[in-house]
């Protein structure tokens, strides 16, 4: 059971705000009655009408993108900036699930599915987010394991699950290093390096869950497989 105006934005017609003021207008029928109370329940089997018309349901898009530097993870952006949603040819209203910073390539998700991210996105499902962080500095033994051990950040306290120094680069005095998160809050990668002492250059991630980008060059895309997102399903604990 989901929540009315939650199935009327995920059927692609409006947002869930205005989908409220449907109901509240009592523009919204269930089952041929009309219904005025925002925290109606319906199921999968419920006649929705919207306006005297049966709500069609959108149906269900799952896209991999290597996401760019300089394209913003959003749906719109009020300075008019390229968005990720831009990159990607599709009518129906997906959604990035969680965010890269505007200078932050890799391995991003988009859909309209809410269960889907929903899953990729709760920590509790402990499903690896791998960046490759290019340091100013040169990382130690002890740094690397305070990030294992936990740093505050927002006075919460947070894990990476492995880290692992790939390169050093003595020219630059700058190195690689490989982490892995569960969470996705905001900044959380360059503000645990931060926390530590060191200045994220760049930032890519390279894997979600089972998605990687090794096929897709930078701003290229694909759909994702049925097989793809059962798995992503199986993954909820
Ligand atoms: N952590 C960050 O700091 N930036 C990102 O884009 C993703 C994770």
């Amino acid at each position: 059971m989901k929540r009315l105006q939650k199935v009327i934005a995920e059927s692609g017609l409006t947002s869930r705000r205005k989908a409220e003021e449907l109901i509240l207008q009592k523009k919204v029928k269930v089952n041929g009655n009309i219904v005025t109370e925002l925290g109606t329940k319906v199921s999968q089997n419920d006649r929705i009408e919207v306006n005297n018309k049966i709500l069609e349901k959108e149906n269900k898009e799952y896209f991999l993108l290597n996401k760019p530097r300089g394209v913003i993870t959003s749906t719109k952006d009020d300075k008019s900036r390229k968005t990720v949603i831009d990159l990607i040819n599709t009518t129906a209203r997906i959604y990035p699930v969680g965010r890269l910073d505007y200078d932050t390539t890799g391995a991003l998700l988009l859909t309209n599915d809410g269960d889907f991210a929903n899953i990729l996105m709760h920590p509790t499902n402990e499903i690896d987010k791998v960046y490759l962080a290019k340091l100013e500095g040169i990382i130690k033994g002890e740094q690397i394991n305070k990030l294992k051990s936990g740093v505050l950040l927002d006075d919460i306290l947070v894990k990476a699950t492995r880290v692992k120094l790939k390169k050093v680069i003595k020219e630059s005095n700058s190195c690689l290093v490989e982490i892995t998160i569960h969470e996705g809050k905001n900044h959380q990668v360059k503000r645990m390096f931060e926390s530590v002492g060191f200045h994220v250059e760049k930032l890519t991630r390279k894997r979600i869950g089972i998605f990687d980008c090794k096929n897709l060059k930078s701003g290229e895309y694909r759909k994702l497989t049925p097989k793809e997102v059962q798995i992503v399903y199986s993954y909820k604990k």
